[in-house]
C-alpha cells in the first residue's frame, strides 16, 4: 500500500513561517520537499513504542504537601482518525509550562519562578477508547522573547505518534475563553475560524476539578493543527 502524504491545507493548517514568530523561519523548509519512497524502517514502525520509551505519570499536580501551584485541572484528550474511529495504542506526549508560564525546559529565559513541585511532561499511551487523562494545573501564559510584548496564552503541547515513523502530529491546545487567544500568532495563522475552534479544548463541569475534553483527529480534512 502506497505512503500517501495530503497537502497541506493552506486554509486549515499554519501557514508555517508566521509574522511577528522568528523562529518559525529556521522550522520551516527553506526549499520545496522532495518525494522519496519510505523505506522498510518508515512503513513499519513504531511498534509497541512504549517498551522503546517509557511512559511517563498521568498527575503533574501532585499531592500535598508536594502539590504544584495553580488551578487543578484535568485534560481528556481523545485521537480520533478521520471516520472518528479512535486510535488505541497511540503514544501521546504531553508538555506545558507552570501555572507562572516557565517551562522545566533550560532554554526558557522566561523571568518567571519554577515550581519545585511541577515537572511539566507526560507520555501516555491511548486506552481502548483513544482517550489519555492528565491530572495538572492549568498552564500560565508566557511573553515570546524578541516579539514586541506578544504572550502567549495558556496552551498544552502535544505530539502523537502514529503507526509509523513519518506519522507524527505536533499540535497545541488552547483553552476556552482566554483574551490572549485572539491576538496569538500561532493560533491565528491557521484562517479557517472552524479549524481554529478544533484547537480549543472544551471545558466540562465537574465537582472541585476543572475538565478539559479535547480531540485530536490525526488525518483528514478535520485534522487537527500541526504546529
Ligand atoms: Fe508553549
Amino acid at each position: 500500500m502506497p505512503y500517501v502524504v495530503e497537502p497541506r491545507d493552506p486554509l486549515t493548517q499554519s501557514e508555517g513561517v508566521v509574522a511577528g514568530y522568528a523562529q518559525t523561519a529556521s522550522r520551516w523548509p527553506g526549499q520545496p520537499l522532495a518525494r522519496r519512497a519510505p523505506g522498510a524502517a518508515e512503513l513499519s514502525g513504531p511498534a509497541r513504542l512504549e517498551r522503546r520509551l517509557p511512559l511517563g505519570r498521568s498527575d503533574l499536580a501532585g499531592r500535598a504537601p508536594r502539590r504544584a501551584i495553580g488551578q487543578l485541572i484535568e485534560i481528556r484528550a481523545r485521537v480520533a482518525d478521520e471516520d472518528g474511529t479512535p486510535l488505541a495504542g497511540a503514544m501521546v506526549e504531553i508538555w506545558h509550562c507552570n501555572a507562572a508560564g516557565k517551562y522545566i525546559h533550560p532554554n526558557d529565559a522566561n523571568d518567571a519562578p519554577e515550581d519545585p513541585n511541577f515537572y511539566g511532561a507526560a507520555r501516555l499511551l491511548t486506552g481502548e477508547s483513544g482517550a489519555i487523562t492528565l491530572r495538572t494545573v492549568k498552564p500560565g501564559a508566557y511573553p515570546v522573547p524578541d516579539s514586541g510584548g506578544w504572550w502567549r496564552p495558556p496552551h498544552v503541547h502535544f505530539s502523537v505518534w502514529g503507526r509509523v515513523w513519518l506519522s507524527r502530529l505536533v499540535t497545541q491546545m488552547f483553552f476556552p475563553g482566554e483574551p490572549l487567544n485572539e491576538h496569538d500568532a500561532i493560533l491565528n495563522a491557521v484562517r479557517d475560524p472552524a479549524a481554529r475552534s478544533r484547537c480549543i479544548a472544551r471545558l466540562v463541569p465537574k465537582d472541585h476539578i476543572l475538565v478539559y475534553e479535547y480531540q485530536m483527529v490525526v488525518r483528514g480534512r478535520n485534522a487537527a493543527l500541526a504546529m
